[in-house]
Order: C-alpha cells, then sequence, then structure tokens
C-alpha cells in the first residue's frame, strides 16, 4: 500500500498570476502568527494546490482555514469579491513525544487561517470556491467516530472500504449537499503502529503527526469538507495524552497558542478542556459546542486532586453552558460523550447497557440537577460510543441522538427490546427509542420555521435506516423504531 502522506501537487491555475498579488500571509518564526500581511522575505502567495486540504469552520465565529507545505505563503484569500490577508495560524514542529507515543508528531505542514464575517456570500482561497455560511442552515449531516483503528492489536483493514468506509460516508453525505455538517468528535484513530501479520493496516502511517492525520481524516473528508462549513466537536482521541497536538494545530477553534497545543504535558490541565461557545443555526436556534475530551470513563474521585480538577472544570464548563442557553432562543447541545445515552456493556450476564457518562452526569446534576440541561435544550447530539442511537424522553429531558458509527470499528449492539426501566441517568425515563450498529451517519432538515426537524439515519450506501420527527418541545420519534438492521 502506498503511504498516504499528502503530496500537495501543485496545480498551476489559469490567473494565478493576478491572484498572487490579493492577499499576504505572515510568516513569524514558529508557533502562532499574530501579523496579518506577508513578513519580508515571505514566499509569494500562490494558487491552492488541489490536495490541499481548505474549509470553512463555524466555532466562536466563522473561519477559512488551509493546510500547506512550509516554506508556502498563505494562499490569497477572496472574500466577497475583495482581496482579504490571511495569518498563519501555527507553524511546522516536532514536538517532543507524548508519554502515550513512541515518536515525536511530526508537523511538516503550516497552517494558515482568517475569519470571516457571519454574512459573507462568497470565498475563494487560492482560486478555490469554498462553502459559506447558511443564514438558515436546513440540512446538516451530523456523524462521528470516523478514524481507522490501529491501536495494538486492534486493528481495521484501512486499504478496504468494507473495513474502514469514511471515505464512502463522506463522499455519500457529501452528495447530500447539506448546509452544514457536524462532526461529533474522534477523527484520529491510528495510534501505533501496524502490527505485524495484519496486512489490512500495512504500511499506514502512526502515531500523532499529520500524516496520520491526513490519512485517517483529511483525504478521506475530503469531498464533505469541500460541500458545507464544519462544526468541529473534540473527542477523546484528541485529549493531549493522544491526538490533541493535531486537534490543537488542525481543528480548535480557538486561537493556537504554546499553552492550549498539547505540546507540553505540564499544561495538559488547562489544554485538556476548553470552554464551551455557540454557533448559530439561523435566528432562532443555536448549537453549544462542549469539550469533554477528557471526561473519561469512570465517576471522578473528588478526594483526589485529580478528580477535583477534573470536576471543577466540568461545573465550570455547565455553568458557561447554561449562560449560553438564552431563553428565547433554542439550543442545541454537542458534545462527544452522550449524556443521555447508552453504551453496550458485552460483558458475560450483563442485561443492561451502560448509563450516561459519569463526569458529564456528575457535573451537570450538580448545577442542573437531575433536568441536567438549562431550559431550551432541544436536542443533544453525541459520538464515543460506535452506534447510532435516537432517544426520547418522558419528562422533558432533550432527545438524544448518537452518531457515532461514521468509520471506526462499530460497538457490540444494543439489547433488543431495551429491559423495562433501562435509563441513562437518574430521574429519566425512556421514550421512544431506534438504534443500530451498522455504519452510517445523520441528516436533520429543518420542517418548518417554527423549531419542528426531521432526522434521517443513512447507512454508508444511502440507504435509509430510519426516519425521525423531532418536536420543537425535544421529543423524537422514528418509523421504524426499536432494534433496526
Ligand atoms: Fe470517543
Amino acid at each position: 500500500m502506498t503511504r498516504l502522506r499528502s503530496s500537495f501537487r501543485r496545480n498551476a491555475l489559469p490567473g494565478g498570476a493576478l491572484l498572487l498579488a490579493l492577499a499576504g500571509c505572515a510568516h513569524a518564526p514558529g508557533g502562532a502568527s499574530t501579523a496579518p500581511s506577508a513578513a519580508p522575505g515571505a514566499a509569494a502567495p500562490q494558487p491552492l494546490a488541489a490536495d490541499a486540504p481548505a474549509w470553512v469552520e463555524l466555532g466562536p465565529a466563522p473561519l477559512v482555514r488551509a493546510i500547506l507545505p512550509d516554506g508556502e505563503a498563505c494562499p490569497p484569500l477572496s472574500v466577497d469579491d475583495r482581496p482579504q490577508p490571511m495569518a498563519r495560524r501555527v507553524g511546522t514542529g516536532t514536538p517532543a513525544r507524548r508519554p502515550s507515543s513512541t515518536k515525536a508528531a511530526d508537523f511538516p505542514v503550516q497552517v494558515c487561517e482568517a475569519t470571516l464575517a457571519p454574512d459573507v456570500r462568497a470565498v475563494r482561497l487560492g482560486g478555490r470556491a469554498l462553502p459559506v455560511p447558511a443564514a438558515e442552515p436546513r440540512r446538516i449531516v451530523v456523524l462521528g467516530d470516523t478514524g481507522c483503528r490501529i491501536k495494538g492489536d486492534f486493528t481495521q483493514d484501512c486499504a478496504s472500504p468494507d473495513s474502514w468506509p469514511f471515505a464512502q460516508v463522506a463522499r455519500t453525505a457529501a452528495a447530500l449537499q447539506p448546509d452544514v455538517v457536524i462532526h461529533v468528535g474522534d477523527y484520529h484513530y491510528r495510534e501505533t503502529p501496524c502490527p505485524a501479520g495484519h496486512a489490512g493496516c500495512a504500511d499506514s502511517p502512526w502515531g500523532y503527526g499529520w500524516d496520520a492525520w491526513s490519512a485517517d481524516f483529511f483525504v478521506p473528508a475530503r469531498p464533505l469538507l469541500a460541500a458545507a462549513p464544519w462544526i468541529f466537536v473534540r473527542g477523546n482521541h484528541e485529549e493531549c495524552a493522544r491526538a490533541g497536538q493535531g486537534w490543537f494545530r488542525f481543528l480548535a477553534p480557538e486561537p493556537w497558542t504554546p499553552r492550549r497545543s498539547c505540546d507540553a504535558p505540564a499544561d495538559d490541565g488547562e489544554a485538556d478542556y476548553t470552554p464551551p461557545y455557540a454557533v448559530p443555526l439561523g435566528a432562532t436556534t443555536q448549537l453549544v459546542v462542549f469539550d469533554s475530551a477528557h471526561a473519561g470513563y469512570r465517576k471522578p474521585d473528588l478526594s483526589t486532586p485529580a478528580g477535583a480538577a477534573l470536576h471543577a472544570h466540568y461545573v465550570a464548563d455547565v455553568r458557561a453552558m447554561d449562560a449560553l442557553a438564552s431563553p428565547g432562543r433554542r439550543s442545541w447541545f454537542a458534545s462527544h460523550h452522550p449524556v443521555l445515552g447508552f453504551a453496550p456493556d458485552d460483558s458475560p450476564g450483563a442485561t443492561r447497557p451502560y448509563p450516561g457518562t459519569a463526569a458529564l452526569l456528575q457535573a451537570m446534576n450538580e448545577v442542573n440537577g437531575e433536568v441536567y440541561f438549562p431550559p431550551g435544550m432541544q436536542l443533544a447530539l453525541h459520538g464515543h460510543v460506535h452506534l447510532f442511537q435516537a432517544l426520547s424522553f418522558l419528562d422533558g429531558h432533550p432527545a438524544t441522538l448518537v452518531a457515532g458509527n461514521g468509520g471506526d470499528v462499530l460497538d457490540a449492539p444494543l439489547p433488543a427490546p431495551l429491559p423495562p426501566g433501562t435509563t441513562p441517568a437518574p430521574g429519566v425515563r425512556l421514550g421512544d427509542t431506534a438504534f443500530s450498529n451498522g455504519f452510517g451517519f445523520l441528516l436533520m432538515e429543518r420542517a418548518d420555521d417554527a423549531g419542528r426537524w426531521t432526522v434521517t439515519a443513512f447507512r454508508r450506501d444511502g440507504s435509509e435506516l430510519t426516519h425521525c420527527a423531532l418536536s420543537a418541545d425535544g421529543q423524537l420519534a422514528c418509523v421504524p423504531h426499536g432494534a433496526l438492521p
């Protein structure tokens, strides 16, 4: 198998000479850039190579980003037919290895970025047209947990679409022409060398550097990155001890800083948590994005400094979420780890699935009691569990959608039917459910302007698994429902 590292083949575009004059890119030595114009002696901006990743991202503000080889100036950016400067977000680097890896993460690429106005109408980067934010998004793709598993002896066949279908999922979702894509986290899975005798991952890049990021995410995601602006939720695979360095370089919407880079383990206590932020999804709905990367599997032990610090971070973030969920605006919630969702327990004799993520439930309970969420929360989106789940509740809790079935190894199915009384959290009563352990993704479509949406769960090939109606008050009903093939 050919090594998948991007070559950034340079395409000579007609009119390139004119584009060269449009904008510059700062090249401050090492790390993030603050100057928006070309530094003296910097290379002249050039058209964007056809295989260079470039996308529009929705965070606290919309952004345009591109990944370029070392030494190149940022490509010329045109916004609504006017030149706009880009800045270098972060340069190349090979930070010292993380304790969890046997080699340093090599990033022989730089990242350029620029902030966009929310009402931008046209973006061209290096001659390439990029998607722009929709004022009223009507079609939203949700997917997650997409990389190819290589960890110890637990591997996928990364070269086989049957084993690792993320590229197929991305193509299928792109063909639906979404207005927004929400990735619910876990982009990077190629953590350790492909073991001897595992032909399916032989020659794959591995570790936390650019080559593995490119193969796991940027190459297969290309058609979907070109289709719509993205919202990136951080997964536990992107915590500092794992692929956090790439997360902050490439995807995190916050500014890259040395302290918020995961480069120095001494800063992990800060960099493993980033505050929630809200992204408008039209005039009356917003998505509150919550970083749960470090939530772990167990309830934190508050008698230990580490457990107390983790809990304090999440309590503060829940309070910030509550402040963002302003009255008069419908909110959706997105965190990688499920709050009111299930994880299968396939241990011998187990009859019920695991409930929601203990660390999040503990913090949300402390702030909001057994309501867990602030008023006005209609829907919660998650990944982490490699299944599709659509869950509705009887006492006003927001509906839950889990879309962790985007490409990585699937989890065991949930028990069917779910035993009576099964609940993801104290004080929560389960209503209608639909779930499956096949690969796929979700498409949400605005049904009206009063808060009703439809949710279609697609299989990897674009066939429909189930179709659900989401009411304005967060009730979800799917046809067919229950355990789905
Ligand atoms: Fe995860």
